[in-house]
């Protein structure tokens, strides 16, 4: 941290009481607070917007700052126990960063912000996300943050277009939503991305998934099985696709498409492409459709396509069934078959007119493999299902249950608790996994309770 080029007498005679006034902690903190806005006015104030613009952002970050220090400096009655030093740290995050929400945006255990309007914000923290007692001063100043966020990434939130999607320097993902179509004032959400993302051992640690579940989604990865990921908001999908995207061999070309590139895979061979919204006139648009169709020109092995919305499941589909194997998603749903329901509707989006059992057959023909995550309570996520479908019988879809969870009440601290179980059928696909050289021992799928060291012997933190 910088250090302040000056000290100051605290008990001179512009504090003849000085040392007699002994604060509380609280005081203190409440003292520090007044200063801070009083100095961020008094430094908006002073600093001439019109010369501003103008300048590149080293100089200006130290030209605020000389301003910030002399307006401390000129602060009569500076209260004892004030840290100026941290002052004026956040004097630079009101001016520069993400102001009150700055230090979050520091601390690597946090994974989300929630601001909902100038007085509330929520952190998820390690799983679990708690009600903060960071403030903004009034849906003013939230505002002026979230203006400034995105006028960064260069884009722009207003009246005409009150939504906004981006994703800032560091990775994070940011959307923000402001009146009128946000009722209770501004709303910001941020998706923190720029931290280490949990790897299969956290997963595995966190008891969100087993490493009998591994082993075989492993396999299935490396032996080009068709696979969707489907799960509510926030409940892990991408993160289990990011690992599990590890385990596609070496020399595959892979090929993702996001609407905002979260995906961080550990692969050399990768070629990653992202949408783009329409601009300002209503131009520009790049929806993942396009990019999947690109795609496809590309030669890629393989597509992970990170997010399922809408009309490009179809384009999705087509690549799984023609040549481009081992290609995964992810989709927004309730349970596996809510999943393929939505998928269904997306693929009627394409405004192709495909009768519906056509529809039915033809993504019974291309996935092979769902595998659906829930948030449950307390913040803990899990693998509930992993499904194969077999194909179609009477119109209907022909699931077998390969793994699931079953959730026994919570913990004494209100955390979902349970076991994952193995059902006893054995996958059709092994025998495809065959062919392609990949073999899974079939005992892995015998009927039984999973526990946190089976299977012996296989190293999956290696593979991971
Ligand atoms: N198994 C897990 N245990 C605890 N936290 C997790 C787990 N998996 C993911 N998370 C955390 O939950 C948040 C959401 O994860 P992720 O982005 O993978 O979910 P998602 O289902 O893809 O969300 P979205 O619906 O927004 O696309 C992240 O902050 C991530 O670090
Ligand atoms: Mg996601």
């Amino acid at each position: 941290m910088m250090r302040l080029g000056f000290t100051r007498e605290r008990t001179s005679a512009a504090d003849p009481v000085g040392q007699s006034r002994s604060l509380t902690p609280e005081q203190i903190e409440a003292e520090f607070q007044k200063l801070k806005t009083r100095i961020h006015r008094e430094l908006i104030e002073s600093l001439d917007l019109s010369k501003l613009a103008a300048m590149e952002e080293a100089r200006l970050r130290a030209h605020v700052r000389n301003l910030a220090e002399a307006l401390l400096r000129a602060q009569p009655n500076l209260a004892a126990g004030i840290d100026e030093d941290r002052l004026l740290e956040e004097l630079m995050a009101e001016s520069f960063g993400l102001g009150p929400l700055e230090p979050y945006m520091q601390d690597p255990d946090v994974t989300d912000i929630l601001v909902n309007g100038p007085r509330e914000v929520y952190v998820e923290r390690l799983g679990r996300l708690q009600l903060t007692n960071t403030v903004f001063a009034d849906e003013e100043h939230l505002m002026q943050i979230i203006q400034r966020v995105v006028a960064r990434v260069g884009r722009r939130i207003d009246e005409q277009a009150p939504m906004v999607d981006a994703r800032l320097p560091d990775g994070s993902r940011i959307n923000a939503i402001i009146p009128p179509l946000a009722l209770n004032g501004p709303v910001l959400s941020i998706r923190r991305f720029g931290i280490q993302p949990l790897g299969l051992q956290d997963l595995v640690r966190f008891g969100s998934i087993c490493p009998a579940m591994i082993q075989v989604l492993a396999a299935a990865v490396e032996g080009r099985v068709n696979l969707m990921i489907s799960g509510g908001a926030g409940s892990g999908k991408t993160t289990l696709l990011n690992n599990l995207s590890r385990f596609v061999p070496e020399d595959e070309r892979i090929v993702t498409i996001e609407d905002s590139a979260e995906l961080k895979l550990q692969r050399r061979h990768v070629v990653r492409l992202e949408t783009r919204q329409a601009n300002a006139e209503g131009a520009g648009e790049v929806r993942p459709r396009d990019l999947v169709r690109n795609a496809l020109r590309m030669r890629p092995d393989r597509i992970i396509l990170g997010e399922v919305r809408g009309a490009e499941a179809l384009d999705m589909l087509q690549a799984m069934n023609t040549g481009h194997e081992g290609s995964m998603t992810t989709i927004h749903a309730n349970d596996t078959l809510d999943a393929l329901s939505r998928l269904e509707v997306m693929v009627s989006m394409a405004g192709e007119e495909i009768p519906v059992p056509v529809v039915r057959r033809y993504i019974a023909s291309a996935l092979t493999v769902v595998v659906h995550l829930a948030r449950l309570k307390g913040g803990v996520r899990r693998v509930m299902r992993i499904s194969e479908i077999l194909g179609m019988e009477n119109g209907d879809y022909q699931l077998q249950e390969l793994f699931g969870f079953r959730q026994q009440g919570v913990d004494s601290e209100g955390r979902a608790k349970g076991f994952f179980y193995a059902t006893g059928s054995t996958p059709r696909f092994l025998s495809r996994l065959e062919e392609r050289g990949v073999s899974l021992d079939p005992k892995l799928f015998t009927e039984r309770t999973l526990e946190p060291g089976d299977p012996n012997g296989w190293n999956w933190e290696e593979k991971a």
